[in-house]
Order: structure tokens, then C-alpha cells, then sequence
């Protein structure tokens, strides 16, 4: 594995909540003023070895990963605000826990976004890229095709490459949830159908994520999906990061709720008990709950968040428990709680002889602050990953992912046990570390 040697910029596709509150973190924790916890990179160990021979180190201890000193962020957004005053704007941290970092912040201004209203309705912003054109009646602005965005977006990243010395550039997605563009056979199956569709200006098809992806890419940037858009789940996407020897991951950050399904499944699936329903809602009033309060936004992250259950309790190998549960989620726009969103689950078990039982999971937590250390994680182990040579879908990222990416044409299916999930990533740190991989996962 090359040395993670240099600055690695982290360029963010959004300048919002989750991402001001891992900037934020990560400069103050460079500065000592506080931990970042909640980290995988900064805090688990692995063991390497066995019997009398066995170790249990960091991650950092085993691969090079970059160190938060060498850190250097950018974004774009559609709101023209700096990072300083989108952190207070968002209102997840203090000002006390922000105000040290506030020269720090202040300079991360964000570049013009690559945007088309039609994929997030409720935003009204306007530092959004334009062209210039000489019409009819006279100079004016219109809005770029998908490839001209893609150009645009490439330009960006040369420059803050250039402007900030840096080695090497993550570009990682934590903008607005866009609406659900499903799979299409045509265009999104081959890089080549996804090219001449960028050059038509397919709006339909192609979403302003996708240039992200695409411009990242080309450049020799891993991408990763925070989002639950389909983005990087299309073999397109795989032909070009195969192509350009990246890695990519998604999707969808795996913080509240969903963290907690993924890990309390496996208790009832591990105990052979039987499920008869699962029921999730919650309450949130963040601006990404705005966006999702819109049925198209909110059609992506169901599909999401619905998935986690069916790799984890499968009907067709115990289908007397699992071939008929009904699973429900719902998120609910409610300004009053903003970040701190809270959840509730109701899950409908059977015992003995059939026996029905109920357990109620009610999780009071901060949106940002889970998603934080999980943004930095993903971004300094796939800049390892790509370092150690590895590229295309990054599976043992699963373990930080809602929805994680997998390769359906060669019939893989996705992992969402988070047990199995932290055995993947186990084994991938000893792998890029020249270890053995030692725990099976079946
Ligand atoms: N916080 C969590 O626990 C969590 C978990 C999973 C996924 N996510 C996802 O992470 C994303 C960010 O969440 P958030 O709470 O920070 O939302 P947010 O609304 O605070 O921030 C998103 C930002 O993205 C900007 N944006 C939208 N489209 C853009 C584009 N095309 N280019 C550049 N900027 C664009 C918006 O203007 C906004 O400032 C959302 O998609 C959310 O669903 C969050």
C-alpha cells in the first residue's frame, strides 16, 4: 500500500449539517478541543495474529491512513454561505464548540452547485453553475447540460487540488436526498449509453449526482454516496470506476435507525424467534427532513431504509419465521426537533408455539453527530483502499452504509448484518495491512 504521505482533500457535495458538523469536529479535534468519538479510524482495534502471537491494534497502526492533520476541505452547496455561518445555521453544535474553529470555517466557501431543481424541489437557492450565452436578446446565463456540469465539476476539483497542494482528493456526497431515479436498462447500464445520455442533456435519466460521480471519478477521486440516491448503484458508474482503477461506496450513511435494525435483527434472527412486523417511524426537522417531506425525495430513502431487513431475516431459508413480515417505515417533517430526531420502533416477534411478543425501541438521537465520524471514516478508508490499489465497489464499507452497494449482476446480494459487516471490514484492515483475512463471514 503506497503511504497516505500529503494532504488529502476532502471535497463535500453539500455544505449542510452533516457535513459542517464533521468539519467542524474534525478541525477542533485537531486542535485538541475535543474527541472524536464514535470513530471507527480513530478508536477500534483489530486484532492481527494468533495465540500468544496475537495484537490488537488500530487501524492506523496496521495501514497508513491519513492523519486529521493533513485534512484540507472544500464543498459545494446551493446556499452560498460559508462553513462557519452553515454550522450556525444548522444548529446541531454550539457556538462554543464552533467559535474556535471559526477562521478555520470561514474559509471553506462553497463552490457553485451542480443542481436541477426538478431533483430537490423544497431548496430555493441559487448559487447554482451557469453558462454564459449570447441569445437573441442579448448576454444571459442558462443553466449547463449534464456535461458541461460534468466539465464544471472536473475544473473544481483541478483547482482545489492545485489551490490546496493536496496529494489527494475524496469526493464524498452529503448533499439533499434527490428524487428516486430508478435503475433504467438503457441508459444506466453501460458507461458508453451514460455518456451519450450526459451529451444529449437526458435530465431524466441523469441527475446532478451523477456528474458528481462522474467528474470525481474521471479525476482519480474515490466517490462516495451518503445519500440513498441511486448514483453509484448503476453498472455505469462500475464501468468508469473499473475503468479509472477507483473505488467507490454507498449508500446512504447508517446512523439512527437504521444502525439499530441492522444490529438488532440478528438478535432475533440468531435466537430463531419469528417476526411478524416491524414498524418505524420518526420525527425530524432538520432541512433534510424538508427535502424528504417531499413524497418523490422521500420514495428514495424508503426504498433505503427498507431494504435492511430482507438480507438479514430471509423468508426463503426459514421461511416458517420470515415469509410474511410487514415492514414499515415512515419519516415525519417536524421543525420543533430540528437534528435531534428521535425514532420508534415496533417490532412484532413470535415465540413458542407462535406466541406473539412486542418490543419497542425508542432512540432519541442527533443526526449529524452519528453521521460525523462516519463521514470521516469512509473517506479516510477509501482513500486507504484506493492507495492499496483497490477499485470499483468497496464492500467492506457496508458496515457504514443503510444500503450498501453490491454487485446484482454477478448475483451478490447486499450485507446488512452489522456483525458481518464489521467482520468484513475486519478482514479488508488486515488484508491492506498484509494480514490474513481470519474470520469467515457465513
Ligand atoms: N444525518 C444522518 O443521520 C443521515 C443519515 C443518512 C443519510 N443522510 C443524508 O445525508 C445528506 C445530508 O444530510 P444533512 O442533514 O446534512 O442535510 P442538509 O439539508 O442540512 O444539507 C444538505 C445540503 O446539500 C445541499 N445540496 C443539495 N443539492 C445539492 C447539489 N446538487 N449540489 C451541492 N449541494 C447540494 C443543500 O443546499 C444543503 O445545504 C442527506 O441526503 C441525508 O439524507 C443523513
Amino acid at each position: 500500500m503506497k503511504s497516505a504521505s500529503g494532504k488529502l482533500g476532502i471535497l463535500i457535495v453539500g455544505n449542510g449539517a452533516v457535513a459542517t458538523t464533521f468539519m467542524t469536529g474534525v478541525l477542533m479535534a485537531r486542535k485538541g478541543l475535543t474527541k472524536p468519538i464514535g470513530s471507527m479510524t480513530q478508536y477500534d482495534k483489530v486484532r492481527v495474529g494468533h495465540g500468544a502471537e496475537r495484537r490488537y491494534l488500530h487501524y492506523g497502526d496496521i495501514i497508513s491512513l491519513a492523519s486529521l492533520d493533513d485534512l484540507v476541505f472544500g464543498c459545494w452547496d446551493v446556499y452560498p454561505q460559508n462553513a462557519y455561518q452553515a454550522a450556525v445555521y444548522a444548529q446541531v453544535l454550539r457556538r462554543e464548540d464552533i467559535d474556535p474553529v471559526r477562521e478555520e470555517l470561514e474559509q471553506i466557501v462553497p463552490m457553485k452547485a451542480a443542481f436541477d431543481k426538478n431533483y430537490a424541489k423544497r431548496l430555493d437557492g441559487d448559487h447554482v453553475k451557469r453558462l454564459a450565452s449570447a441569445s437573441l436578446s442579448g448576454a444571459g446565463e442558462q443553466i449547463p447540460s449534464r456535461w458541461e456540469m460534468v466539465e464544471l465539476l472536473r475544473e473544481d476539483i483541478q483547482r482545489f487540488k492545485a489551490e490546496n497542494g493536496c496529494d489527494r482528493v475524496v469526493v464524498l456526497w452529503a448533499a439533499s436526498t434527490e428524487i428516486y431515479v430508478p435503475v433504467d436498462e438503457h441508459v444506466h447500464s453501460s458507461l458508453a449509453a451514460l455518456e451519450v445520455a450526459m451529451k444529449a442533456d437526458d435530465r431524466k435519466h441523469i441527475a446532478p449526482s451523477m456528474c458528481y460521480a462522474y467528474a470525481a471519478l474521471v479525476e482519480g477521486c474515490p466517490f462516495v454516496m451518503g445519500a440513498p440516491n441511486t448514483t453509484v448503484d448503476i453498472p455505469a458508474i462500475w464501468e468508469l470506476a473499473e475503468k479509472n482503477r477507483m473505488p467507490i461506496a454507498g449508500k446512504d450513511f447508517k446512523t439512527g435507525q437504521t444502525l439499530v435494525k441492522s444490529g438488532f435483527a440478528p438478535i432475533i434472527g440468531t435466537r430463531c424467534l419469528g417476526l411478524d412486523g416491524w414498524f418505524s417511524t420518526n420525527i425530524l426537522g432538520n432541512r433534510d427532513g424538508l427535502v424528504l417531506d417531499e413524497p418523490e425525495n422521500f420514495r428514495t430513502k424508503e426504498v433505503s431504509k427498507l431494504s435492511t431487513l430482507e438480507t438479514i431475516l430471509k423468508a426463503d431459508e426459514q421461511p416458517d419465521l420470515y415469509s410474511d413480515y410487514y415492514h414499515k417505515v415512515r419519516i415525519n417533517y417536524y421543525p420543533p426537533r430540528n437534528d435531534n430526531k428521535e425514532s420508534w420502533d415496533n417490532i412484532d416477534i413470535r415465540g413458542w408455539m407462535g406466541y406473539p411478543m412486542q418490543i419497542k425501541i425508542n432512540f432519541l438521537c442527533r443526526d449529524s453527530i452519528l453521521a460525523a465520524p462516519v463521514c470521516l471514516d469512509l473517506c479516510l478508508l477509501i482513500d486507504a483502499a484506493a492507495r492499496d490499489g483497490r477499485y470499483g465497489i468497496q464492500r467492506f464499507l457496508s458496515f457504514f452504509l443503510k444500503s450498501p452497494m453490491h454487485d446484482y449482476r454477478r448475483g451478490e446480494e447486499a450485507v446488512n448484518n452489522l456483525y458481518q459487516q464489521h467482520t468484513i471490514l475486519k478482514n479488508a484492515i488486515r488484508e491492506m495491512g498484509g494480514y490474513e483475512a481470519d474470520e469467515e463471514m457465513d
